[in-house]
């Protein structure tokens, strides 16, 4: 049977070179074996403290980037034109623990370095389960930085099967063999983040040419002067590697340079060549925006329709009427 795959994308910013390399090509290579259905997790966007107009700007512009990705043979959609989402969230949280919430590394560290946390924070893996449970995922495409979601997602699927009866397909992640961890480029040792990392360090991909040039150059790289690829002794050299071999589809076993400059220049290049047709495809996207919003709606129209058997399978499971 053919497998199914879902993978979300929150808008708290511009989408990065860490999530087209981490999660959107992957998505869009998972396009020739799966039935995918993609979404821009906008109610995920709400866990932090957030500006509504620019929010309600980044979920168009992230949909309008998903599709210019090439992520056009799936069903896209936003999320909160799907109710299901949250009320599945909802038999979650009543299946999930708090304890098993709250030891979550992203919980943990997002709420380290804010003064009022918002309690969505705390239950967010309960409504990332319910996006994937909701579409019987077998696959889901993310970057290393959810897997531990993905492993929650896995226990809350088991436990409620096990309770309730067999209600839920057990997902499994998928990560890219390189690059599921795109480091920031002025401080290698952090994750490249649209909200956590810096913006000097961080690419977009709406970045022009001359922007992806400079933050490259400007890279921070290792002590020495050898290029070689050693994650943990040469973390920025090794980040620029990743990247020119993920963009230019040579092996990094392969690639050798006499200096750093020379493989920030090739680096460079590789990811402006990566990112062109993206920025144009985009660009012509949004000359007509009444066009990826239609799709928007006709995905959310298919995506509700497709997840109601399965809503409804999961609350006569649990016992609501
Ligand atoms: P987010 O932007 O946090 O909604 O992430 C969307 C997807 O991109 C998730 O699958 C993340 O794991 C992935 N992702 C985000 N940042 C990176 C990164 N720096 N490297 C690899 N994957 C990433
Ligand atoms: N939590 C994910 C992130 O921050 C985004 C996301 C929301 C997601 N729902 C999902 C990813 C479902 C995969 C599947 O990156």
């Amino acid at each position: 049977m053919t497998k199914r795959a879902f993978s979300a994308f929150k808008p708290t910013g511009h989408l990065t070179l860490g999530n087209l390399l981490g999660a959107i090509m992957p998505a869009v290579r998972l396009q020739d074996e799966a039935d995918c259905v993609y979404a821009v997790a906008d109610l995920h966007a709400l866990t932090v403290k957030h500006d509504p107009g620019r929010l309600r700007a980044r979920t168009l512009e992230a949909a309008t980037l998903l599709l210019a990705c090439g992520l056009d043979r799936s069903l896209v959609y936003v999320q909160s034109r799907v109710p299901a989402h949250t009320e599945l969230a909802y038999l979650l949280e009543s299946t999930a623990y708090f304890g098993e919430m709250r030891r979550m590394i992203q919980f943990k560290e997002k709420a380290a370095n804010q003064e009022e946390v918002r309690v969505s924070l705390l239950t967010y893996p309960a409504l990332m389960a319910a996006d994937i449970l909701l579409h019987r995922a077998d696959l889901v495409p993310v970057g290393e930085d959810q897997r531990q979601h993905v492993e929650l997602t896995r226990d809350l699927a088991l436990r409620f099967n096990r309770l309730y009866g067999e209600t839920f397909t057990v997902p499994e992640a998928v990560h890219p063999q390189a690059a599921a961890r795109v480091m920031d480029l002025t401080t290698p040792t952090a994750k490249m983040g649209k909200s956590d990392g810096s913006d000097a360090g961080t690419i977009y991909l709406l970045d022009s040419p001359a922007d992806i040039r400079r933050k490259i150059m400007r890279a921070v790289t290792d002590s020495g002067t050898e290029v070689r690829h050693d994650p943990g002794e040469k973390p920025g050299v090794s980040n620029l590697l990743t990247l020119l071999a993920v963009c230019s589809g040579r092996p990094v076993a392969s690639l050798a340079f006499p200096s750093y400059g020379a493989l920030k220049r090739e680096t460079a290049e590789a990811v402006v060549e990566t990112l062109r047709p993206i920025r144009e495809r985009h660009a012509e996207l949004s000359a007509d925006p009444a066009e990826p919003a239609r799709r928007l709606e006709a995905g959310a129209a298919a995506a509700a329709e497709r997840t109601a058997d399965l809503m409804a399978a999961a609350r006569r499971a649990i016992g609501v009427l």
